[in-house]
């Protein structure tokens, strides 16, 4: 597997496979791997013949007062990631090669952005748009894998692909869980002993939510009035969002009849976790 920092380097590597007729999937990540990431680099591996991973930690996707400097960083493990999960390349390049001085250009993705984590992390998603379109265009994959944890990032990623012509098949795959049910995150590792425990809320709202859907309830304030009740009942818990949105256009529904986004992110201490489920509608 070769590491590599320079973005010629990557085009250089990925054209001499394109030479052999070989395919590329490609999973960005901003490091820290986790099992989550594995089953990406996994799906990624078992679908293409080469398989590119990028690590690098986006300053343009963290706001001024999020955790940028303090975001977990461990090349040296996350490259036996890599490797153990099947990738053939890693591209973990310095600030500077993917900003030189002068980067002026970002890409806005109007709409999908304005609510849900976009609401509390303004900035955010024109700093992820910006990046992947800049890696796509580098990497240029057949297919590239993104986790179905970050659901509003997938549409939003899903709209600029479709919006600005990218040649590229989007794959999202399955939230990796701890047996528990909390959610894999790279940030669950800020969390103390007793706000581990805490964390597990979301987790039981979402089940809160999926048993009132099987129970028949179908109604969005009914669903989110009892998610919140179990949010309220964890002291170390602060609700930043609970939203039911079209899983296409994001927009707040008042009932569930079509695929239906059930997302939330909560603070648990000072660590902002996000979680979801899709509810896969009734067909209309
Ligand atoms: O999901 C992430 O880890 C990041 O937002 C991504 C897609 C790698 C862009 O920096």
């Amino acid at each position: 597997m070769q590491a590599l920092t320079q973005i010629e380097q990557v085009r250089a590597a990925v054209k001499e496979w394109r030479q052999q007729g070989l395919t590329v999937g490609f999973v960005p990540t901003m490091g820290y791997l986790h099992q989550g990431h594995q089953s990406l680099i996994e799906t990624a591996a078992k679908g293409n013949d080469k398989v590119v991973v990028s690590i690098f930690v986006n300053p343009m996707q963290f706001g001024p007062n999020e955790d940028f400097a303090q975001y977990p960083r461990d090349l040296q493990r996350d490259t036996q990631v890599c490797e153990q999960a099947g990738a053939s390349l890693i591209f973990h390049p310095e600030p500077h090669e993917l900003y030189p001085d002068g980067f002026c250009t970002h890409v806005d993705v109007a709409g999908l952005t304005e609510g849900l984590c976009g609401k509390t992390r303004p900035g955010h998603f024109r700093g992820v748009c910006t990046v992947v379109t800049k890696l796509l265009n580098i990497v240029q994959p057949d297919r590239a894998y993104f986790g179905q944890k970050d659901a509003q990032q997938f549409a939003v990623v899903r709209r600029m692909v479709r919006d600005l012509n990218m040649p590229v098949e989007l794959i999202a795959c399955p939230i990796i869980r701890e047996p528990d049910g909390l959610a894999k995150s790279s940030r669950n590792t800020y969390l103390s002993t007793q706000e581990r425990q805490a964390a597990l809320v979301l987790y039981r709202a979402l089940c809160e939510g999926r048993s009132q859907l099987q129970n028949g309830v179908r109604d969005a304030n009914q669903l989110r009035a009892a998610m919140e009740q179990v949010i309220g009942a964890e002291p170390l818990a602060k609700l930043d969002y609970l939203e039911l949105v079209d899983l296409q256009t994001l927009q707040p529904v008042t009932q569930l009849c079509g695929d239906t986004l059930v997302a939330l992110a909560v603070y648990i201490g000072k660590t902002r976790l996000i979680d979801n489920f899709i509810y896969q509608g009734e067909q209309q």
